[in-house]
């Protein structure tokens, strides 16, 4: 792959992370060109451009190279970790973010009475996070088969294609709305910097290491 001259940010063409995930790298001072439904924004001041695309994807840009950096939920990071990126380069967590907070959580139907996951046993879990909830059964003992699906999870058990399921929790509404309730969390996530395990060695790892600088700092005041 050819170097780049500027640093490249994935983050969610829309979505939940799309505001804040602005927001932020506003108060880093950092301003962009073009409308956020484009796919790319030109960075004005400094040479640090977006690219807008589905956060799902956001892992293997970075480990592509096609991306410096990403923005992206804890969520999606490790499911990567553990499926998508057996083969590429490390990733890691830079920084968490501090918005975009949610559980990865297993949710059962409202009138089980869910004690641990032992209950588990046997019973079809619907998901989209196949590695995280596979490697969550399996540190407990727990043989369980996964249904993969890549959204509407919370349907599954209405339609009678899953026992359980494993999705997002943030508000809770779309559990109730499910009639399921939270059982068990797997992760507390939130919007996260990742990036390579290992920072370039030219200019784009120093560009890297002052937006980090900045970044700490407008955490810093936020917190
Ligand atoms: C997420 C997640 C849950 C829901 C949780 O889906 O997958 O379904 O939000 O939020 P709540 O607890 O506040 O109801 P989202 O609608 O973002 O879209 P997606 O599933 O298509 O990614
Ligand atoms: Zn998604
Ligand atoms: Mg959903």
């Amino acid at each position: 792959m050819k170097p780049r001259d500027r640093l490249r940010i994935a983050m969610q063409k829309s979505g939940r992370l799309t505001e804040p995930a602005l927001e932020l790298l506003n108060r880093c001072g950092l301003t962009f060109r073009q409308s956020r439904d484009k796919l790319f924004c030109f960075g004005e001041g400094e040479p640090v451009d977006l690219l807008l695309v589905r956060d799902d994807d956001i892992p293997g840009l970075i480990a592509q190279g096609v991306c410096d950096l990403g923005i992206v939920g804890r969520n999606v990071l490790n499911e990567y970790r553990l499926t998508g990126g057996l083969a590429g380069p490390a990733l890691a967590e830079w920084r968490p973010l501090g918005f975009g907070r949610c559980r990865l959580s297993v949710a059962v139907p409202q009138e089980l009475d869910y004690r641990d996951a032992s209950q588990l046993q046997g019973q079809r879990i619907a998901t989209s996070y196949p590695g995280l909830l596979g490697e969550w059964l399996r540190e407990r003992g727990v043989d369980a088969s996964v249904v993969t699906l890549a959204g509407s999870v919370e349907i599954a058990p209405r339609l009678g294609t899953a026992d359980a399921i494993c999705d997002l929790v943030q508000s809770g509404g779309t559990l109730v709305a499910n009639q399921l309730r939270e059982a068990d969390v797997l992760l507390e996530s939130e919007a996260v910097l990742a990036g390579p395990q290992a920072l370039p060695s030219d200019e784009r790892g120093d560009m890297i290491e002052l937006l980090l600088k900045r970044l700490d700092g407008v955490i810093q005041v936020r917190e």
